[in-house]
């Protein structure tokens, strides 16, 4: 029996790479998006490798909850959890629709934080033992430092590393790896979706695959915090150097 992996957002970008990396790596996939089309391309793509297609809209108060009811339906368990569904709203604050606001923290907060709360029992009771098991949740640099004209988006992602950081420390000792992958600009369609193309932020970008690979061995290498690219680590940290204000500064004019 192969130990199986559920990748949210594997519908394109990050997770799409993601789900090639453990697919290769040998773990049984569960992949989950909207889209259903992109997904069934996807499981095409991996000719016959095991994959189960769950189309799920997570901004859905319900979306995580039917996940999961979906996987035990399926009679699967869940040894991997790869929160990376995710997006961004570009604009400012009380201009923004507050219902597509709402809608974000329910995909990147809300259903992350249920469905690491429905698969980790599954999780620790798993008996793969040569085989890394575990969550995977996806920040972004944005977890560092407050972001005017995505407040919103950059909160999220604080909430994702925080958490996901306090968690590693509550499942030390239990056999499980948690990670948190903090991308920084990647060319992915986030920035199109935010409506941020014509931002500073997209001058320097790695690509999904270059961000997923490094994603993917931080998880097997048992790492807190994984962010790809030279760059973006000597940005995060330079980020930890200067005052809050500062960094808020800087991010609004790299939104501009
Ligand atoms: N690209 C960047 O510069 C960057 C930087 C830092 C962090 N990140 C993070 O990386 C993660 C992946 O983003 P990406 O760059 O790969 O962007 P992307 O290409 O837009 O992919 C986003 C994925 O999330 C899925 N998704 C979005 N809304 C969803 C919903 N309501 N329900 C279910 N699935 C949903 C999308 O699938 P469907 O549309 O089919 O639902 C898609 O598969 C996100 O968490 C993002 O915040 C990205």
């Amino acid at each position: 029996m192969k130990p199986t992996a559920l990748i949210t957002g594997a519908s394109g970008g990050i997770g799409y790479e993601l789900a090639h990396l453990f697919a290769k790596a040998g773990y049984e996939l569960i992949i989950v998006a909207r889209s259903e089309i992109k997904l069934q391309q996807l499981k095409t793509e991996l000719n016959d490798h095991p994959v189960t297609v769950i189309a799920e809209d997570l901004s859905h108060p319900n979306g995580a909850e039917n996940v999961y009811h979906k996987v035990k339906e399926e009679g699967k368990t869940v040894e991997v959890l790869v929160n990376n569904a995710g997006f961004g709203l570009n604009g400012a604050f009380e201009e923004l629709s507050l219902k597509e606001q709402k809608n974000m923290l329910q995909v990147n907060v809300h259903a992350l934080t249920e469905l690491t709360h429905y698969f980790l029992p599954d999780m620790k009771k798993a008996p793969f033992l040569n085989i890394p098991k575990g969550v995977l949740n996806v920040a972004s640099v944005a977890a560092f430092q407050p972001g005017p004209r995505m407040a919103v988006y950059y909160a999220s992602k604080a909430y994702v590393l925080s958490f996901t950081e306090a968690l590693r420390e509550e499942l030390r000792g239990t056999g499980l790896t948690v990670s948190t992958l903090c991308p920084g600009a990647t060319d992915t369609n986030f920035f199109k979706n935010a409506n941020a193309e014509e931002t500073k932020l997209v001058k320097r970008t790695m690509t999904p695959k270059d961000v997923a690979n490094e994603g993917f061995l931080g998880f097997i290498k048992g790492k807190r915090v994984i962010i790809p690219g030279t760059l973006n680590r000597s940005m995060a940290v330079s980020t930890k150097l200067i005052p809050r204000s500062v960094a808020a500064k800087l991010a609004h004019y790299m939104d501009s």
